[in-house]
C-alpha cells in the first residue's frame, strides 16, 4: 500500500458546497457519490457537476475514488462511460457487488480504472474471496447500513450482528492483499461512539474507516495511525531481535514478551505505515 487510507469521505457528487470544502479537508481519499447520497432526480445532473468538478480542482493527492450507480440501475452504465477515462478519478467504485461477474460487467466499460466494491449484501459477503481475486480490484468498502438493512439486524455499539460479514470480507482482501476499509459511523455528532467504533476497525486489521462528515476526519486520521507508543515499541522489538540474531539466537525477549520473525515484520509493518501517513499527510497539508 503506497498510500494510506486512515480516512474515506464520502461527499454527495450533487452537492457543490461540500466538494468546493474538500479541497481543504485531510482525507486521505475521496468517494464522490453518485449513487445513494444522490436522489433520483438529481443524478443526471450530479454526475456532470462531479465530472466538471474533478477536472477543475485538485483533489490529489487524496485518492479519488467515484462511486457509480449499479448496472441494475438506468443509471449506472452512464455514470461508469463519464469516469471511465476521467484523468481526475484514480478508480471506480461499486455498489452491491454480489460475485466477481459484477465486477466483470463494469470492468468492460471502465477503461483501466481500478475497480473497488461495496461489501454490503449476503450474497456479497459469500462471495468475498472471489470478489477480492477480481484481478481489476484494487479495494474493498463495507457497507453496513446496507448490510445491517439486509440482515435485519439491529445497530449495536459492539457490533457483533456485522462481526461474520466484517470478518469474511477482511479475511478475503488479505488473502490477496487488498485495501479494505470500514463502514461509516451514523451519529456523526457523538466523536466518542465513533472513537470506539474506530478502534474496533482498527484492531481487527481495517486499513481506515469511510467517514460520512468532516468532523470525522481527525477521529479516524488518529485511530488509523500507528501511535507513538506502537512506533516505539517497533524499533525497540527490531534492535531487540537484530541484537538476539547477532548472538545466534531466534528469539529475543523484551519487556517479558518473547519477539519472533513474525513480529519483527509486523514491527516493520508498522514503521512502513507510519512513513507511509507521515508523507502523505504533509502532502495534504494535515501535520
Ligand atoms: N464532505 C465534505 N464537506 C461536507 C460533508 C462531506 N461529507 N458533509 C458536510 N460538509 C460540509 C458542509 O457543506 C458544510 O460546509 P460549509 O461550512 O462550507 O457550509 C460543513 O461541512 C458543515 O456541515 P454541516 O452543516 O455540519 O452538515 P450538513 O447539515 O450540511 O450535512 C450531512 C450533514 C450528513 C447531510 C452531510 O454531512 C452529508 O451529506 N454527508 C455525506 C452523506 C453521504 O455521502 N452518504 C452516502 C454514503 S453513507
Ligand atoms: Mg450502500
Amino acid at each position: 500500500m503506497t498510500r494510506p487510507f486512515r480516512s474515506v469521505l464520502y461527499i454527495p457528487g450533487s452537492k457543490e458546497r461540500a466538494l468546493e470544502k474538500a479541497r481543504d479537508l485531510a482525507a486521505d481519499a475521496i468517494i464522490f457519490d453518485l449513487e445513494d447520497a444522490v436522489a433520483p432526480e438529481e443524478k443526471a445532473a450530479a454526475r456532470a457537476t462531479l465530472a466538471r468538478f474533478l477536472e477543475e480542482v485538485e483533489y490529489a493527492p487524496r485518492v479519488r475514488i467515484v462511486r457509480i450507480n449499479g448496472f441494475d440501475t438506468e443509471w449506472g452504465r452512464a455514470d461508469a462511460a463519464a469516469f471511465a477515462h476521467h484523468p481526475g478519478a484514480d478508480a471506480l467504485l461499486v455498489p452491491k457487488v454480489n460475485s466477481p461477474a459484477d465486477l466483470d460487467a463494469v470492468a468492460a466499460v471502465a477503461g483501466d480504472k481500478p475497480l473497488w466494491a461495496m461489501m454490503e449484501t449476503a450474497a456479497g459477503m459469500l462471495n468475498a474471496a472471489a470478489i477480492a481475486a477480481h484481478p481489476r480490484l484494487e479495494g474493498m468498502v463495507m457497507g453496513t447500513n446496507d448490510l445491517g438493512r439486509e440482515l435485519n439486524s439491529r445497530f449495536r455499539a459492539d457490533r457483533l450482528p456485522m462481526m461474520a460479514g466484517l470478518g469474511l470480507c477482511l479475511l478475503a482482501a488479505k488473502a490477496q492483499g487488498r485495501v479494505i476499509v470500514d463502514g461509516v459511523y451514523n451519529a456523526f455528532k457523538d466523536e466518542a461512539g465513533l472513537r470506539a467504533e474506530c478502534a474496533q476497525g482498527r484492531d481487527m486489521g481495517f486499513d481506515g474507516k469511510t467517514l460520512i462528515h468532516p468532523a470525522q476526519l481527525e477521529i479516524a486520521n488518529a485511530a488509523f495511525a500507528p501511535s507513538a507508543e506502537e512506533i516505539d515499541l517497533a524499533e525497540r522489538q527490531i534492535a531487540a531481535f537484530n541484537a538476539a540474531r547477532g548472538q545466534g539466537q531466534g528469539v529475543a525477549v523484551l519487556d517479558g514478551r518473547i519477539v519472533e520473525n513474525m513480529h519483527v515484520a509486523t514491527a516493520q509493518g508498522i514503521l512502513a505505515r507510519a512513513q507511509t501517513i507521515k508523507v502523505g499527510a504533509i502532502a495534504v497539508g494535515a501535520v
